[in-house]
């Protein structure tokens, strides 16, 4: 019973949750109420996941806490797992640092537990700042140079600003107004990618979308064929990410990881910008780059917490930050966007930037179409 139990859920891992769906309406549980689809834990899908916070994450928000550690402390995943990134990586093999790094991740629990009341106040960030070992004092240079840039996960509302409906309205505005973008029901976007220092370099992408909110991402590496290709998808109820030379050729989005690409499908129609997240509020302004932006927060389902930034003078939307919540700090992703173009009426931002805590994929559009016919297999599993 226990072998074929958890042979099963090493397949799970990989995208086969249907399978466990069937076993929670097998026996008793199928004459009751439906039972909602139970995804294998962490700990249940890999061989060597203990730690009592991260054990009992899904698949994808697990991965996501690895890429949290690795940022934290400026690392690789091979600096904690031998060859990772390679076909001979061991994720299973337990190195020194690892040990560490799980010791460290029960710390973090008591620390937020004992001296915060159970918020997340401290994360490894906190202390470890992009190194392996945390500094213990300032360094006298940082101190008489320009002041510490990082901004606050959660924005403090400010007195004096628009109320965050006027901003959105100014967005909706610019980009061709609530009549027009009530008429965009798809579009197909191509052109050109780059990957974080070349890496990925030289892929051709396309991005499709579908009103109200499918959205598929492509990455086609034409000189490369023997990478694969990139894929992310959402489909209006799950989604996927299929990434060449990724731990898993492809797995299945869950957990708070799906709100985050649900987020994405619906922005890709400036229209529903009012209702794809809840209890909007107005920071203060700040700038991005030479721009002097607009800062506006909302949440979402599961965690989900998205800032929104707006430039000033235009009402254009420069950049997107989410996070979703992990145990160890929250995991960010942050879309950006520029060189608006209008096509048919609508301005479409010709740059896109998406980065995340693993790499960064930087795209420039060639050409978009709009309401043409989009074939259903592109939104589904790649
Ligand atoms: C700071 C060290 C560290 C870094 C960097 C790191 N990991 Fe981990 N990894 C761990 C620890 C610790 C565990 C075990 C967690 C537990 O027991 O709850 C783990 C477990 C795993 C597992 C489960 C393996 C198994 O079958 O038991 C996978 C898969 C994994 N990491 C992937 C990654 C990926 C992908 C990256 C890079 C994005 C990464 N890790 C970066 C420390 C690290
Ligand atoms: C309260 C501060 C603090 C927090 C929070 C913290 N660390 Fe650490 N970490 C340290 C200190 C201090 C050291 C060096 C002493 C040691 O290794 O025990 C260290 C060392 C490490 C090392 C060994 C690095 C090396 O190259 O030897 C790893 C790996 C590590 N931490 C991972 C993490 C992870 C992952 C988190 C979040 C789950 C985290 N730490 C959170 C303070 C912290």
């Amino acid at each position: 019973m226990k072998l074929w139990w958890n042979q099963l859920m090493v397949a799970a891992a990989v995208g086969a949750a249907v399978l466990l769906i069937g076993f929670g309406l097998t026996g008793k549980a199928a004459a009751q109420a439906p039972v909602a689809p139970k995804v294998p834990t962490a700990g249940e899908a890999f061989k060597n996941v203990t730690t009592s916070t991260l054990k009992g994450l899904t698949v994808s928000d697990f991965l996501g806490s690895m890429g949290v550690m690795a940022a934290a402390l400026g690392f690789d995943c091979a600096d904690c797992h031998p060859s990772a990134g390679s076909d001979k990586a061991d994720w299973v093999f337990d190195t020194p640092r690892k040990r560490t790094a799980r010791r460290m991740v029960e710390m973090l629990a008591t620390i937020n537990r004992t001296s915060f009341g159970g918020a997340q106040m401290v994360t490894c960030w906190t202390c470890h700042h992009g190194r392996n070992l945390p500094a213990t004092s300032i360094a006298l240079d940082a101190l008489y140079s320009t002041p510490n840039e990082e901004k606050s996960d959660i924005v403090a509302v400010a007195e004096g600003q628009p109320s965050a409906t006027e901003i959105l309205d100014k967005y909706i505005a610019a980009v061709g107004g609530a009549q027009r973008l009530a008429g965009l029901t798809s579009y197909v976007a191509t052109g050109t990618s780059v990957g974080y220092e070349g890496l990925g370099g030289g892929g051709t992408f396309e991005i499709f979308a579908k009103a109200p909110n499918m959205r598929t991402t492509s990455i086609t590496f034409k000189d490369h064929p023997e990478r694969g290709d990139s894929i992310r998808t959402y489909n209006g109820r799950t989604g996927w990410v299929k990434s060449p030379r990724g731990l898993l050729p492809q797995f299945e989005l869950d957990g708070t990881d799906l709100e985050g690409a649900k987020l994405e499908a619906m922005m890709a129609f400036p229209g529903q910008v009012k209702t794809v997240l809840n209890n909007f509020r107005v920071g203060s302004t700040d700038n991005i780059g030479d721009r002097e932006v607009r800062v506006v927060q909302g949440t979402g389902a599961r965690g989900l917490l998205a800032t929104l930034y707006f430039d000033m003078q235009s009402g254009l939307l420069l950049r997107v930050v989410r996070f979703t919540p992990s145990p160890i700090g929250r995991v960010s992703i942050q879309m950006d966007y520029g060189d608006y173009r209008e096509v048919n009426g609508i301005k479409f931002p010709f740059k896109y930037t998406f980065s995340w805590l693993d790499g960064r994929d930087q795209f420039q559009l060639s050409g978009v179409q709009t309401n043409v016919a989009i074939d259903a297999v592109k939104f589904n599993k790649p």
